[in-house]
């Protein structure tokens, strides 16, 4: 039996349906099924087919894990959201789950799931290819798993290192975080499974996040955190849109009728649904014309399901036209049709050891080598002793908390530590850098590194010290500082004077202030590596594949040098009350190395920046302009070392009298030793234009632009000046 008929058939026997439709008969035929149709018609031809209370039963999710302490409803498989199905129209059951890094709950195999590492890992790759396979990997396993609905796609972006959830993201640069976050949607989506770029919008601290409001000026928004989303809608056409908790500009972002309706539907085009974030609505009428379409598990989060009561009779008085329903339904509808999701597609068993080779790959090819004096990465395959020391790297690797957290299948090598309880439990995925290091290197032995006395013995008697530092972060908090935890900063001070040999892994949401930066050796930032961590960390130490990772997002040297130096009512205790509004006027658009830039600060690390185990030389840059007008930058990237390795030529554009210069494109370039590649690096459009609030249109404006070739954001390899006429690029949902 196929799938969707299994599960109506499911539904048709345990459900006795659902409330009011058991009046309306059976359709004889169901012409929406018929897949030669375009999914607007499917979704026009099953919207004219229902009846009010089916439609007003798609535009609520309930919580899917409602009923964790008993039966779960027929078909619900434990997710964030679940919609019974409507057997008489033959729709069966959906289930939503969570989410960026892969699934989270255990779906209909009753296992865990394997986890990508943090996004910030993903969006370093610099490569859409590793995105995109990320996405694949984690939308196939949703689908394996008998799900139907992602709520991954998140591209909020880093304002604040100290922003709690930063690891569920792609960094601070808006082309960068599109692009990538685009590609893994578009991954995610091939496997029949509806993706949710999220959380709609600039939803960038987690401190009050359910009233903060973020004040900024619109066009500002537009430039910065807006654009974001616009180029990962443009390029990964996700099914859905999460509204965010937060206010912006005082109105909460679920009620907002100038970013749903106005920017988001109308502007860009959006043709799917905004569903809202888990406790988001405050609304019936007042939301649902404002643009949201459907409400997430308001019967356990909300003070009161508004798209159900209230909405009905704001139906019958008028308020809330018919019209806006059907638009809602449809928008659902369509999207369940578009990608697939009421269409026989298969569910494959998960291949769980697969996918963690895919989650391997993507650590691999977005861990960012910091700092690597006198050559001390990579590790000698024989004949070099190597004391590990530390962050649990005999059993596993460090995992972001909240409601992105997998669980990995292999289980928690790491059980009970705090807060076991939400925004915990604290997870380590199944993949210890002590057991592959051993496999490569051979001489290898473990300290825990909860004595520094005693680490520091170990590391005197072995050739080379390898310490392992942890900060856990997590969703609904931000962390007050930019402090190491748990005296760890004293261990490696410890180990680095009994052995200057000593490598630093950093596990951590970004990142951290190093006061021992210049006493150790060499500084590896491994985000939260993902269930195949250990093993890619292993791999890049022991060079069996080089780093090729590239900051997405500026290192400060202390929170001093951030827009605000402090986050009120920051920490997971903390007791203060959180502010009720946060000034992202204070940078506006220029966020990170812009602002940088602005105000003349520099970071301990650009944007852009990461070593490898090889050299690379530029030589012919230009920069021309294809059929259609645009600018492309074209260079000859070669191996002047002696290992393979990858590099990032970086493209940023500077329009003449403006202060800050701004990503365009980039390149990820892999060569042998000694070869070489010509690279053409067409430019971002919208990189070169400004928002022009008064006509509501983007505007190259005619005059020259200062074409940057770049190693990071701060290290210039040549420039060009490249003139251009005036135009007004169009960037819309596909
Ligand atoms: C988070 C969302 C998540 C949802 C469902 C919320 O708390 O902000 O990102 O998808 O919960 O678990």
């Amino acid at each position: 039996m196929s799938d969707i008929a299994r599960r109506s058939a499911l539904a048709l026997a345990l459900a006795a349906g659902i409330a009011g439709s058991a009046h309306a008969a059976e359709p004889v035929e169901r012409p929406w099924m018929d897949r030669s149709l375009s999914p607007d018609r499917r979704a026009d031809l099953i919207v004219a087919a229902m009846t009010d209370d089916e439609k007003f039963r798609m535009i609520r999710a309930d919580f899917g894990q409602v009923k964790e302490k008993g039966p779960n409803p027929p078909g619900a498989l434990n997710g964030a959201g679940f919609i019974p199905a409507i057997p008489r129209l033959g729709l069966p059951f959906l289930n939503e789950t969570d989410a960026g890094l892969g699934v989270t709950r255990d779906g209909s195999d009753h296992k865990g799931a394997i986890s990508l590492p943090a996004g910030l890992a993903t969006a370093a790759s610099f490569d859409p290819a590793v995105a995109h396979a990320g996405g694949r990997m984690i939308g196939g396993e949703a689908r394996g798993k008998g799900y139907d609905i992602l709520l991954s796609g998140g591209v909020n972006l880093t304002r604040d290192p100290r922003n709690g959830r930063n690891f569920e993201y792609a960094g601070e640069d808006p082309v960068l975080a599109g692009t990538i976050v685009g590609a893994a949607v578009k991954g995610i989506q091939e496997r029949h499974i509806v993706a949710t770029v999220k959380h709609f919008a600039i939803n960038d601290l987690e401190t009050g996040r359910n009233t903060l409001s973020s004040d900024i000026d619109p066009v500002a928004l537009r430039e910065s955190d807006l654009l974001a989303f616009q180029l990962a809608i443009a390029k990964g056409d996700p099914g859905s849109v999460m509204s965010s908790y937060n206010r912006i500009n005082g109105t909460y972002a679920g009620e907002h009728d100038w970013l749903l309706n106005k920017v988001l539907k109308q502007e860009w085009g959006f043709k799917g649904y905004v569903m809202s974030d888990w406790g988001g609505v405050h609304s019936g009428a007042k939301a649902a014309l404002a643009g949201l379409d459907q409400e997430s598990a308001g019967e356990t989060f909300d003070k009161e399901v508004y798209f159900d009561k209230p909405l009905r009779a704001a139906l019958a008085s008028g308020e809330f036209p018919k019209a806006r329903l059907d638009d809602m339904v449809k928008r659902i509808m369509r999207t369940l049709f578009a990608h697939g999701i009421l269409d026989d597609a298969k569910r494959d068993p998960v291949a769980y050891e697969a996918d963690r080779i895919v989650a391997r790959n993507a650590l691999e090819a977005g861990a960012v080598l910091l700092r690597n004096e006198g050559g001390l990465l990579p590790l000698a395959r024989k004949g070099q002793s190597v004391a590990i020391i530390g962050g649990h790297a005999d059993k596993g690797v460090l995992a972001g908390g909240g409601s992105s957290a997998v669980a990995d299948v292999a289980g928690d090598p790491v059980p009970g530590l705090e807060p076991t309880g939400w925004p915990g439990p604290v997870r380590y995925h199944a993949s210890a850098p002590l057991e592959f290091m051993r496999k490569l290197g051979g001489k290898v032995s473990f300290d825990p590194g909860t004595d520094p006395a005693a680490a520091a013995k170990a590391a005197a008697g072995a050739d080379v010290a390898v310490v392992f530092v942890t900060k856990w972060a997590a969703e609904s908090f931000d962390t007050p500082d930019l402090a190491l935890p748990d005296n760890q900063d004293a261990l490696v001070e410890a180990v680095a004077k009994a052995n200057p040999k000593t490598v630093v892994v950093l596990e951590t949401n970004g990142p951290v202030k190093m006061p021992w930066l210049d006493r150790v050796g060499a500084v590896m930032e491994a985000w939260y590596p993902g269930s195949g961590g250990g093993e890619a960390i292993a791999r890049l130490l022991y060079g069996v594949t080089a780093p090729s990772g590239r900051l997405p997002l500026s290192w400060p040297k202390d929170e001093a040098q951030l827009p605000r130096p402090a986050i009120q009512g920051a920490g997971l205790n903390s007791k203060a009350k959180p502010a009720d509004n946060v000034d992202y006027n204070i940078e506006g658009a220029d966020v990170g190395y812009r602002w940088f830039e602005k105000t003349k600060r520099e970071p301990l690390f650009a944007f852009g920046y990461g070593l490898g185990y090889t050299s690379f030389a530029y030589s012919d840059f230009a920069v021309d302009k294809d059929a259609k007008g645009n600018p492309v930058a074209h260079v000859t990237v070669k191996n002047t070392g002696k290992v393979a390795g990858a590099d990032v030529p970086q493209i940023y554009v500077t329009a003449s009298g403006a202060a800050t210069r701004r990503l365009a494109g980039w390149a990820k370039v892999a060569l042998k030793p000694g070869a070489s590649r010509r690279v053409d690096i067409p430019l971002e459009p919208l990189a070169l234009a400004r928002y022009d609030d008064k006509a509501g249109r983007w505007h190259v404006a005619a005059g020259s632009y200062s074409v940057k070739l770049a190693r990071s954001a701060t290290d210039v390899a040549g420039e060009k000046t490249v003139t251009l006429g005036e135009s007004f690029p169009v960037v819309k949902a596909p």
